[in-house]
């Protein structure tokens, strides 16, 4: 595992998905999700979901927090916490986008947060297993 990834990193890690989540433009699922991403600068990087009325344009919170990244330079997730009310973990678009950006294969933690702060812990690569990826096109 690597050394930025402490107990106090998910902690850190938990506190900003769960913090962003209110922030979520959510008019029609009202289903709101907050997320976060470390990066390897030791910067932490979130996301909330935002909707559209052309619903097929809506963007995941994973998917903005990994933007967020992309704006600062950021090219390397080494950790993830998603934040829902009932704990969901993340859609396929968005395990195919944090597997573009995760190092060593996908073994960045990812935890999944619900409502009641209960958490789970999963990687990048339990959730997209045998994904498409860079090194297939180097
Ligand atoms: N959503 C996310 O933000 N992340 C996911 O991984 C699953 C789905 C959002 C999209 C939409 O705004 C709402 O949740 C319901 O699908």
């Amino acid at each position: 595992m690597n050394p930025l990834i402490t107990d106090e990193t998910r902690d850190r890690l938990i506190a900003a998905a769960c913090a962003a989540r209110p922030s979520a433009y959510v008019p029609y699922s009202h289903f709101s999700v907050g997320a976060a991403l470390l990066a390897d600068d030791g910067r932490v990087y979130t996301g909330v979901n935002v909707e559209n009325a052309s619903y097929g344009l809506t963007v995941c919170a994973e998917r903005n927090a990994i933007g967020a990244m992309a704006l600062a330079s950021g090219r390397r997730v080494l950790a993830v916490a998603v934040c829902t009310e009932n704990g969901v973990t993340p859609c396929g678009a968005c395990r195919q986008v944090l597997s573009e950006f995760a190092p060593d294969g996908g073994d960045a933690p990812v935890w999944i947060v619900d409502g009641a702060g209960d958490v789970r812990e999963t990687s990048i690569r339990a959730l997209l297993p045998d994904y498409f990826g860079p090194r297939h096109l180097q």
